[in-house]
């Protein structure tokens, strides 16, 4: 049985021992780097600088919570928003996994100049096993390059630390909640963030409808979840496709995007099955995101695989 006190007194007692300098971490408010943040604050204190990038591609309000629960956790941080970068070196790209590689480039290039500026030797990255098991890292196949481990490049000056490496999800949560941090609960989210949740191009208005949809999503199966009609899922967002329908708006012809919801339960993200949502949420779910993005979304979907043979993104 996994002991998370035990985990987080060793641990924290490690990187003591390893780490002696200052040190760098990307904070995205997630679970896994919350943690990491947490631990690593715990062993070193303000040697540690957390660093929130807004990619562009968060999710409605998330950078501005992310600010207010580093300064929360007291942390040294540092705020950069990015988003205007990201969306130019993501101009025309199309292919999944050319969007990855260049995001994690990128994310790393933006703490390459923090970490010049800070004289910082160590970063920590919140990668679990899943993270590398499915990239590869063993005699596996490369499934798809996960961000916390494909961007990096191979000219790093940094040396990696990884206090999470061999966790699963359920027990990284486990020390969460040990260490009352307000993320216990919270969804997994890719590290490329919405950028995975749109097919084909990432502009900044496919961005916004997404984000939108994904807001929507959150909030109708979080309120279903309080009414007790549904368990709470693993994960819930939606995903903007590369495909136009035909649709009615009034009397008027109307040309639209498509939108499909997926929700799953999983217990570690290997495998999961699609969830079983009640007709009454996903026609909330519909309405909401057909009134609220009128003119560009008229058809919602829902997709029912389960991984595999899908997997949880649909990318
Ligand atoms: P897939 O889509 O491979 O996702 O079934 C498995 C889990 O991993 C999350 N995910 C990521 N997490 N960096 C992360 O930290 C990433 O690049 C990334 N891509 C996918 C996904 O949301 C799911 O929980």
């Amino acid at each position: 049985m996994f002991n998370a006190e035990r985990f987080i007194e060793e641990t924290i007692a490690k990187i003591k021992k390893e780490v002696d300098g200052k040190t760098l971490i990307a904070f995205s408010g997630g679970v896994d780097s919350t943690v990491c943040a947490a631990l690593v604050n715990r062993a070193i204190g303000k040697q540690l600088v957390a660093v929130h990038v807004n990619t562009g591609y968060m999710r409605k309000n998330e950078s501005k919570n992310v600010k207010k629960l580093m300064e929360k956790m007291k942390l040294n941080y540092r705020f950069i928003d990015a988003s205007k970068e990201f969306y130019s070196a993501l101009k025309d790209v199309v292919d999944p996994e050319k969007k990855r590689k260049i995001i994690g480039e990128k994310f790393i290039r933006v703490f390459e100049k923090v970490a010049q500026k800070e004289k910082v030797e160590y970063l920590v990255q919140g990668t679990i096993a899943p993270d590398w098991i499915e990239s590869g890292d063993t005699l596996r196949d490369t499934i798809k390059s996960h961000h916390n481990v494909g961007g990096l490049p191979k000219d790093m000056k940094l040396k990696l630390v990884e206090p999470l490496r061999d966790l699963y999800k359920d027990e990284v949560r486990k020390i969460a909640r040990a260490l009352k941090l307000p993320v216990s609960e919270k969804q997994p989210f890719p590290g490329p963030g919405l950028a995975v949740r749109i097919i084909g191009e990432a502009t900044p208005e496919r961005t916004r409808i997404v984000r939108e949809a994904c807001d929507i999503v959150e909030k109708e199966i979080e309120n279903a979840v309080e009414k007790g009609l549904i368990e709470m899922p693993w994960q819930y967002f939606a995903v903007l496709l590369p495909v136009k329908s035909v649709g009615v708006h009034g009397d008027r012809r109307a040309y639209g995007n498509v939108i499909a919801v997926r929700a799953v339960q999983s217990i570690d993200a290997m495998t999961c099955a699609f969830s079983k949502i009640p007709d009454q949420v996903m026609d909330r779910i519909s309405t909401r995101i057909t009134n609220s993005l009128k003119q560009e979304i008229n058809r919602v979907v829902y997709d029912v695989t389960n991984k595999p043979p899908s997997t949880v993104e649909w990318e």
